[in-house]
């Protein structure tokens, strides 16, 4: 009997949750995601738990929430999974952050490739551990022909570092005579950027209380949508997810207009 009412609760949940996806598409849905994962510690200690028993469920959101994603037909997820600062952790939580792609694409890619996922990467590949790298390089490859969402993890990512790249870029191409200083605009200064090929965010989602950027997308970030929740990340559900592209819908975007 128990069993017969989890079947029909968990049925009658997956039929909320279609509707609500059938009804969030109607209206425009934000083309790129951008989310600050945050909370995972707090989630473990709340629980006595060691740090890494948080990012291990954040882990498992992320998987959630990638797929939601793909069901509403957003076409870019970020994900901010490790910052050029995390390094400064002990060094148990950074091996076992590095550890992580390889377990959920070990886990995951199957489904992510049947799902039509392509996955993506942004951030400074050269500091990665091998096994790290091997991972997402062999999902990258496998989903490259994929045409749904693009998950794109920021791993090793940091702003300030990626808008210093970008302008010592444009400075060699201008004194080497391949860039004019009349060319350079703002789009074509993104194109420098390691998000050169997606759009701006359209939505930033950041977790856990904490209402700062953390040198995650500063020059992409200029006119997206900003949705803060106290919710700690492996707290966060679809429902969140739903709630925050709601709120997103019902904003009024001028891009500095009236
Ligand atoms: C911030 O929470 C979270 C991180 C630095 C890591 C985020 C990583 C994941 C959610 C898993 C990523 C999964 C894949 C597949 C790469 P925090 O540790 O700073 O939490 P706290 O502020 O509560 O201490």
């Amino acid at each position: 009997m128990l069993n017969k009412i989890k079947l029909w609760k968990n049925q009658n949940n997956s039929s909320t949750l279609r509707d609500k996806i059938e009804e969030i598409k109607k209206l425009p849905v934000p083309e790129h995601v951008a989310i600050i994962m945050d909370g995972n510690g707090r989630w473990a200690k709340k629980r006595a738990l060691p740090r890494v028993a948080g990012h291990y469920e954040g882990m498992k959101v992320v998987r959630k929430t990638t797929m939601l994603a793909n069901d509403l037909g957003i076409k870019v997820l970020t994900l901010y999974a490790f910052s050029t600062e995390n390094w400064k952790r002990p060094k148990n939580e950074v091996d076992y952050l590095m550890k992580l792609p390889e377990e959920f694409l070990g886990s995951y890619l199957p489904e992510l490739v049947a799902n039509n996922v392509q996955v993506k990467m942004m951030g400074y590949k050269d500091q990665l551990p091998d096994h790290t790298l091997r991972a997402i390089n062999n999902a990258m490859e496998q989903t490259k022909n994929n045409t749904g969402l693009v998950l794109n993890f920021a791993l090793n990512y940091g702003s300030r570092a990626e808008i210093l790249d970008a302008v010592k870029q444009v400075l060699n191409e201008y004194k080497s005579g391949i860039l004019k200083e009349t060319e350079i605009d703002e789009q074509r200064f993104s194109s420098y950027l390691m998000t050169a090929n997606f759009p701006d965010p359209d939505l930033l989602i950041r977790t856990s209380g904490e209402i700062r950027l953390s040198n995650f997308m500063l020059w992409q970030l200029a006119y997206s949508e900003f949705w803060f929740t106290d919710v700690l990340w492996p707290d966060f559900s679809e429902n969140h997810l739903i709630t925050a592209i709601e709120d997103y819908q019902k904003r009024q975007r001028r891009f500095g207009g009236i």
